[in-house]
Parts: structure tokens; C-alpha cells; sequence
């Protein structure tokens, strides 16, 4: 029988076993606190929030897996990508579940309210939208599906920008999460127009942290301008000071660069691992040294 933490041979893959027993932990604890009462007044609604947060931080850990494994040079993480995709469908999917429960079971009234509220009209089309990249997803429907199949799960990327828009107008003016999360959905997307000798230059990453820095800025203010009477010029200008303690835009900055950071290590410990293992080859002449260039992982 095939399970997801074995590979095709039935050897052990550690970690998508790893990943797999992290996935739940989020739903388990909201579970849990509510058997504890400590989901306030209203824990439905604390419920509905907690899990429909998941479904969108899912969403958006499915989505950096490509970008993330060609940065890191880390295949390893592809094996998890599948998965982290279900996640969110099984997190948005208890969270329209639980939305029923809120609504007394009234699934009539659930329906009514989907058509006739825009923010959830927009999460419910997100939601038919991982349905079909969901069913789509077996190694079956993969083979069947050819090239047709990469253009569907293209869709994953709109279906970003609706998650993160019913994120949004449910938030109202509280939007520094939503804000955050978008700045770094801009810096992936920002990654994926990079033309594909680009994509694991370490030169572009302190440009498009900046580039996404600027774009959460613009969000923010946007938002702020749209919909609320709150002056988005005081809101834009609060990112030019740390007077107001740092906003999402300066996150999504040290995000980014930090991530950055993190790949110019594990290049520069890469580096060195193939150095050593130079120099190790030409102390002892006889072995052929068929290493690779150094040099070239530092790019
Ligand atoms: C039929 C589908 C959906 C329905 C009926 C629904 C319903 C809701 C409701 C009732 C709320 C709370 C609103 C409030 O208390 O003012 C909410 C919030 C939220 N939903 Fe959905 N939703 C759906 C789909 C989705 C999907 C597909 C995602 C993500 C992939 C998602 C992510 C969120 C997030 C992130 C929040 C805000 C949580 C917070 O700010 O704490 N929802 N949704």
C-alpha cells in the first residue's frame, strides 16, 4: 500500500513524515482549546478565524515550495508541496464546515448568505478552486491530465490573490496580517517573473525585497484609501519612521532579506563543504578529481 511518508519502494522519506505529523498540529490545538474553553466568549467564531488563518498560511507555504527549493537548491522540499496544497484544503474546508456549525446547521441560509455576501462569495470560489486543484492532484489525474494539468494548477496563484482578498475585507481596518502576507505573496510572484538564470541569482533578492517592501506599503495604502475614513497618507507615511513601532511593510523587508540571508549561508556552506572535499582529493594525487567548480555554487 502506498502512504504519503513512503516512496515508491517503500523506503522511509523522514521529511515528508516530519512535515505530515506538523500539518495538523494547528487544528489539534484550536480543538484543543476550545474543549479547554480558552476560545473566548465566541469560540466558533474564534474557530472560524484560527482555521481559515491556516487555510491561507498553507496556501501560501504550497505556493513558496518552487520558489524556496530553487533558491535553497533543496529538491527535498518538493516531495511536500502535494501536501502542503491538501492542508489548505482541509483547513478551508473545516472552516466553511465550522461557518455551517455558526450558522446552526442552516445550510440553506449558509448558501443564501454566499450569494448575497461578497467576501463570501470570494472565499467560496477560492474554495472550488483548491477543490479542483485538490481532485486534480493524484499521480493518475497528473499522467491523464499532460499539460493540461500545469496550466490548471496555475490557477493556484489567483486563487492566492482571492484567498488574500476574502482575508482582507473580513479583516476591515485591522489589516497588518493580511498586509504582511500579501507583501510576500508579491515577492514570490516578483521571483516567478524573473527570467529562469535570474531565479537563483543572489543579486536580485535585495531588489525584490525592497520591490516587495514597497508593494506592501502600496496595499496597505490602497486599502486604507478604498475603504476606510482613515487618512492613507498618515498610514503610508508611519512606514518612514519607527516612531509607531515597524508595520508590515518593514516585516515583509526583513522577511525577505533575511531569507536572503539564509540562501547566501547555505551557498557559502556548500562552498566550502565542495572546497574541503578538494582539497581533500588533491592531497592524495591518485584519486581522480572529477569535483565541481566551487565557485559556481555562489552565483
Ligand atoms: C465557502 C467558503 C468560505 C466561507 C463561507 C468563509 C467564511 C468566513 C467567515 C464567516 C469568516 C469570519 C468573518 C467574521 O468573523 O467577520 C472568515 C474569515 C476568514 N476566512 Fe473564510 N470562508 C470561506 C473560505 C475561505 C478560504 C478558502 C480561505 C483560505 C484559503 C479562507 C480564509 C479566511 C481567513 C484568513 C479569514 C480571516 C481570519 C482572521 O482574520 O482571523 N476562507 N471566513
Amino acid at each position: 500500500m502506498i502512504v504519503p511518508w513512503r516512496d515508491r519502494r517503500g523506503r522511509l522519506l523522514p521529511f515528508k513524515a516530519a512535515v505530515l505529523a506538523a500539518v495538523p498540529i494547528p487544528g489539534i490545538l484550536t480543538a484543543f482549546w476550545w474543549t479547554q474553553s480558552e476560545l473566548g466568549a465566541r469560540p466558533v467564531t474564534e474557530a472560524i478565524h484560527e482555521i481559515g488563518l491556516w487555510a491561507v498560511r498553507f496556501l501560501m507555504i504550497a505556493l513558496a515550495v518552487t520558489p524556496l527549493r530553487a533558491a535553497l537548491d533543496w529538491g527535498k522540499l518538493l516531495l511536500v508541496r502535494r501536501m502542503l496544497g491538501l492542508t489548505a484544503l482541509a483547513y478551508a474546508s473545516i472552516h466553511l464546515t465550522l461557518y455551517a456549525v455558526q450558522q446552526n446547521g442552516r445550510l440553506l441560509f449558509v448558501a443564501s448568505e454566499i450569494v448575497h455576501r461578497f467576501y463570501l462569495t470570494i472565499g467560496f470560489v477560492t474554495l472550488l478552486g483548491l477543490i479542483a486543484l485538490g481532485v486534480t492532484s493524484t499521480d493518475a489525474a497528473i499522467r491523464r491530465m499532460g499539460r493540461g494539468w500545469k496550466r490548471l494548477h496555475r490557477l493556484a496563484y489567483p486563487l492566492g490573490v482571492l484567498a488574500l482578498l476574502h482575508y482582507f475585507i473580513q479583516s476591515k481596518a485591522k489589516v497588518s496580517e493580511p498586509v504582511f502576507v500579501a507583501g510576500l505573496f508579491v515577492w514570490m510572484m516578483l521571483w516567478r517573473l524573473l527570467p529562469a538564470s535570474w531565479q537563483r541569482s543572489l543579486l536580485v533578492y535585495l531588489p525584490l525585497s525592497v520591490l516587495s517592501g514597497l508593494a506592501a506599503a502600496g496595499i496597505e495604502f490602497g486599502w486604507y484609501a478604498v475603504t476606510t475614513h482613515i487618512d492613507p497618507w498618515r498610514v503610508l507615511a508611519a512606514n518612514e519612521t519607527l516612531r509607531y513601532g515597524l508595520r508590515p511593510a518593514h516585516y515583509v523587508v526583513m522577511t525577505t532579506f533575511g531569507l536572503a540571508l539564509v540562501i547566501a549561508g547555505r551557498r557559502l556552506w556548500v562552498w566550502r563543504q565542495r572546497f574541503v572535499q578538494l582539497r581533500g582529493r588533491q592531497d592524495r594525487p591518485n584519486v581522480p578529481h572529477e569535483v565541481a567548480s566551487p565557485v559556481r555554487s555562489l552565483r
